[in-house]
């Protein structure tokens, strides 16, 4: 196990990735706000799949204050990174990249910014303004300062890896957008660095937010409105969890048609508050099935 170099400047960064560059070797980012756990584990083994043994896989470590709303927890974000550090090593990465927010935002915030577009409006970004401004501004300053060929978001965060998608897109970016499936505990809460902040407690209602998601997969045979029941109905059994959305979507996040036709690829997503850590979780969905012909919502 070598342990990865870490690089804290940009100009360390830069001199690590040029013989990369120079030999022609594919680089892979796994952008992360640090606090590892086998989710981001898991981003890391796809992007070591994606360059190849000899490819350089970078995972940054940032808490990207422009992310976080006022009243959010950019103070209490844990930050962990030594022990980052030896999760990275453990799955052969090559560089650590884990600036200071000077180095990322010299003199302050950009003046040039990105507006997410109508994707950004609902959802995550409706409880949460400016959140995906901020995020989408650091991830496209990741990708100007490592300019990788390919980098690997979890498809916990839905919306998140839907929007960089499209800002890779819609602005030739160039760089190939991977979403990697998203890890979860035996009991089927998905992995999260704010799991951390659950006590034993609230640990137990935030497991009703996957089994939600997967009593709706259950009976999305029956159409979309019967998964959404019975995701409701489990999350009522939670007395503690306050649900902000609970939804069901195309699986582009835009809206279903009406009726919907059997075999309609959709996700559900949910977003809840488990005492004070707000939880996120989507699956994806198969409307009607062969079995039930012409099922609707
Ligand atoms: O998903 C995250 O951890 C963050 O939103 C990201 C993509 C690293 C940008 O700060």
């Amino acid at each position: 196990m070598t342990a990865p170099v870490v690089a804290s400047t940009r100009s360390e960064l830069a001199a690590l990735l040029g013989d990369a560059r120079r030999d022609g070797r594919r680089i892979g980012l796994v952008p992360t706000m640090g606090a590892l756990h086998e989710g981001h584990a898991s981003l890391m083994r796809v992007a070591r799949e994606q360059v190849g043994p000899d490819g350089e896989v970078v995972v940054s470590v940032f808490v990207n204050p422009l992310q976080f709303g006022a009243g959010e927890d950019l103070d209490r974000y844990p930050r962990t990174l030594a022990a980052d550090v030896d999760l990275a090593a453990r799955e052969g990465v090559d560089i650590v990249f884990a600036p200071s927010v000077e180095e990322v935002y010299p003199g302050g915030g950009p003046q040039v910014t990105l507006d997410p577009g109508p994707l950004g409006t609902i959802l995550e970004g409706r409880t949460r303004p400016g959140h995906f401004a901020g995020m989408l501004i650091v991830v496209a300053k990741l990708f100007g300062l490592v300019r990788p060929d390919v980098a690997v978001f979890g498809q916990k965060d839905y919306q998140q890896l839907a929007l960089i998608r499209r800002m890779a897109e819609d602005l030739c970016l160039g760089i190939e957008v991977v979403g990697a499936p998203t890890q979860r505990e035996q009991d089927g809460l998905a992995l999260s660095s704010r799991n951390r902040y659950l006590d034993p407690e609230e640990r137990r209602e935030a497991v009703h937010l996957s089994r939600a998601l997967f009593a709706a997969r259950a009976d999305a045979a029956y159409g979309a409105q019967a998964a959404l029941d019975a995701a409701r109905a489990e999350l009522r059994r939670a007395a503690s969890v306050d649900v902000d959305y609970l939804v069901v979507t195309a699986a582009d996040l835009g809206e279903l048609p009406e009726p919907v036709p059997a075999g309609t690829e959709a996700r559900i997503l949910v977003a809840a508050r488990v005492g004070s850590t707000r939880l996120i979780d989507n699956m994806s969905l198969t409307i009607g099935s062969p079995t039930n012909p012409g099922t609707t919502s």
